[in-house]
């Protein structure tokens, strides 16, 4: 082999990588245009805007301090890519009490208001994002506990239930404080995890956790235009 061959070969391997890594995803990503709504295929007129509510900047921080990134992803891929849109409630309920069944993928607006998409590096647990959907319908299935008492009880142990007592997910009990009670107990204590004289109480940094967590819900529906086919699919059926 040439010496001109093998840098060529070089070039190509780490250039081809490099410009369908990095530089496509960042061309067609880096400026998201708004997208206007059509009365015809959306049944609204305006702008798409996506909802993303709770303390995001700070929980955002707190997820990546704390490496969830490392196991849980927030990627609902396509089906042509894996088998997301069919895994329970990951892609949205598929049977949600008010409007049937909300899973779709998810697109580069999802990650609106957030300085650095947490896409995921690998999926050892399961992936996030319509977590609060999940712990909503679970909650409710429970009589109407409250999600973010068990995204708490979930955060300063994985393990507190017989069958999750071989849960690998890591327990963040540092975000957690055990004050002793004087006088009247405090009314942000949370309902597990205290005693006669003690009460736990979640720190700043739980809370943004758990307020980002909860805006974990991408499935908003998208319109026509980002969702690739379903316009066609409206015009023909009409
Ligand atoms: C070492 C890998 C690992 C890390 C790091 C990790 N998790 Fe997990 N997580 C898991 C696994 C695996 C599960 C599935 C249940 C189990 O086995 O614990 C899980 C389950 C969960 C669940 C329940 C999901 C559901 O659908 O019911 C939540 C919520 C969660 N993790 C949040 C977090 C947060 C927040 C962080 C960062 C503060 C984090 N995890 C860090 C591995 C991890």
């Amino acid at each position: 082999m040439s010496l001109r061959l093998f840098i060529l070969g070089l070039a190509a391997s780490f250039g081809l990588a490099w410009l369908f890594v990095v530089i496509v995803p960042f061309v067609k990503m880096r400026n998201l245009e708004p997208i206007t709504l059509s009365k015809e295929t959306d049944g609204a007129v305006g702008i798409f805007y996506p909802k993303r509510s709770g303390r995001i900047v700070n929980g955002a921080k707190v997820y990546a301090e704390n490496g969830c990134y490392l196991c849980h992803t927030q990627v609902v891929r396509p089906t042509y890519a894996g088998n997301d849109m069919f895994r329970a409630d990951w892609a949205g309920l598929a049977k949600d009490p008010e409007r049937g069944d909300t899973r779709r993928e998810t697109n580069a607006y999802d990650f609106e208001g957030e300085t650095f998409a947490q896409i995921g590096s690998s999926r050892m647990g399961p992936d996030l994002s319509n977590l609060a959907r999940r712990l909503e319908a679970a909650a409710a299935a429970k009589g109407g506990g409250d999600p973010a008492t068990l995204l708490y009880a979930h955060l300063y142990d994985p393990r507190r239930s017989p069958e999750a007592r071989k849960a690998t997910c890591p327990s963040y009990r540092f975000l957690f404080t055990r004050h002793e009670i004087k006088g009247q107990p405090s009314s942000q204590a949370l309902p597990f995890g205290g005693d006669a004289t003690t009460e736990l109480l979640p720190d700043s940094d739980a809370k943004a956790l758990v307020s980002y967590l909860l805006a974990m819900k991408k499935d908003q529906p998208v319109p026509a235009a980002l969702n690739f086919a379903p316009a066609e699919a409206k015009a023909a059926a009409r």
